[in-house]
């Protein structure tokens, strides 16, 4: 029976890793359409704002914009140009600049950075040459790991998408005029009807992969995982519940809060989420230059974990476990084995989710019924990333690959995961099996979160 399958075997998680499976052909049209889409965003997210905007730092909290561009441009020549292609370095002296262990956030504008015109035509020269080297590199199974199935192609769009979230989050820290406008995300269809929680069903499911192509090293290998019965909220903790804990003093109540998070909550004078101010008894929120009424049926946003943890406490709940979202995200009860999205094999539409800076804001509770999970949890995917409560730790089996910077040295208790991508996440890095982690104080991050309790 499926609970018996051995999950080191190749089908492990008994789907076709995305449509063609490992064809070398498909793979390799995949990561030139995965690279453009990524390139055509980073060029809307620096292109829209002038050279003083882009060499600024908009929050110490993040790079300037033109530090994530070159930085972008760098990862690829390391990585497509010199590991894969075997070319020189093209520019040597640029790699301790942008190697962000080396440089803390803060500290970037003072560095020798590349002009803005000179990062552009250095991450678009890189670009042509790894081009070349896309078209003129075997991608089957037999070869090295990092070009087997187009993995560092694969890695790369996934790197440039990351950064284009991450240059999201400093277009949304930024103030003075509005640089970024996007359409409203479909309306719900049926949240009158929607039960508030569903029931996972207790027993093992699959966690994580062993198949999909481009998944990062924290997502392997496959493996069996118990999880108890549960219920999860259907959607993610929307303003207007969240509006509820602020009015019911739950950011002076200490009860709710872990002794950390309460002591974060005093040294900022923390009393909503960031973004969020009250103006004659109404709150509003700044969001892309603009400031507008909070939505009470849109899901929460830019909450630490800190303030969704206390949140959950004082609803008489707690925050899923990540192995917990990944069952309720993934698993099908009807064949006993782990989907590769919540509403199966195929990669995400846009009637499946809200994904990839389409829409600049998560689409309101019961949105998105063609992506909701055989549990019948809905919005996983997409519109906010979700806080669990569980550590960023390797699966058994973990082997950091191809460098350790990417996971391994985050691993331990300092990170807590997050699930699922947000609307400023492109689909390329996001999948069911997708892990990001943050500290519990951030909140400048597209984070929401749903909440759970036991059966
Ligand atoms: C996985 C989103 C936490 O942005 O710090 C980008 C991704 N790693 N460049 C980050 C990443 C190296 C990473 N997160
Ligand atoms: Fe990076």
């Amino acid at each position: 029976m499926t609970d018996d399958r051995d999950p080191s075997a190749t089908a492990a998680d008994g789907f076709p890793p995305g449509p063609g499976g490992h064809d070398p052909e498909v793979l390799r049209q995949r990561a030139l359409d995965a690279l453009l889409t990524a390139r055509a965003r980073t060029a809307t997210l620096t292109d829209c704002v002038d050279d003083g905007e882009l060499t600024a730092q908009h929050s110490p909290l993040m790079s300037p914009l033109v530090w994530d561009l070159a930085h972008i441009g760098n990862q690829e020549e390391q990585w497509l140009l010199r590991a894969v292609g075997g070319r020189e370095a093209l520019r040597p002296e640029m790699d301790g600049l942008y190697d962000a262990f080396e440089h803390p956030r803060a500290t970037r504008p003072s560095l020798p950075l590349m002009a803005p015109a000179e990062a552009r035509a250095y991450a678009s020269d890189v670009r042509g040459r790894a081009l070349d080297i896309l078209e003129g590199t075997p991608l089957h199974e037999g070869g090295r790991p990092l070009e087997r199935a187009g993995f560092a192609f694969g890695m790369i769009a996934q790197h440039e998408q990351q950064h284009d979230e991450t240059m999201l989050i400093t277009h949304q820290l930024r103030t003075g005029p509005v640089a970024l406008t996007a359409p409203a995300p479909p309306a719900p269809t049926d949240a009158d009807t929607l039960p508030a929680e569903v029931l996972i069903p207790g027993g093992p499911f699959t966690m994580g992969t062993s198949t999909e192509p481009w998944a990062l090293d924290n997502e392997r290998p496959a493996h069996r995982r118990e999880v108890a019965a549960f219920h999860l909220d259907t959607s993610p903790v929307t303003c207007g519940a969240y509006r509820r804990f602020i009015e019911d003093g739950g950011y002076t109540d200490p009860r709710w809060w872990r002794p950390e998070g309460w002591d974060m909550v005093r040294e900022h004078d923390l009393t909503a989420p960031l973004f969020w101010h009250r103006e004659e008894g109404q709150w509003l929120r700044r969001r892309f230059g603009v400031t507008e009424p909070v939505p009470d049926d849109e899901p929460v946003l830019h909450v630490s974990w800190y303030e969704a943890d206390a949140y959950a406490r004082w609803a008489g709940r707690r925050l899923p476990t990540e192995a917990e979202w990944e069952k309720a995200a993934r698993h099908d009860p009807a064949t006993g084995r782990s989907l590769r999205y919540p509403w199966g094999d195929t990669d995400p539409t846009p009637e499946q989710a809200n994904l990839g800076q389409r829409h600049l804001r998560p689409a309101r509770t019961g949105a998105y019924p063609a992506g909701r999970a055989p549990s019948g949890a809905g919005q996983l995917i997409g519109d906010v990333w979700e806080w669990t409560s569980s550590d960023f730790l390797p699966y058994p089996g973990f082997v950091a690959f191809p460098y350790r910077e990417y996971s391994d040295v985050f691993f331990g208790p300092g990170h807590k995961v997050l699930r699922g991508g947000s609307f400023a996440v492109d689909q390329v890095a996001c999948r069911g099996t997708f892990r990001n982690w943050d500290l519990p104080v951030r909140r400048q991050i597209f984070s929401g979160f749903r909440t759970a309790r036991g059966a």
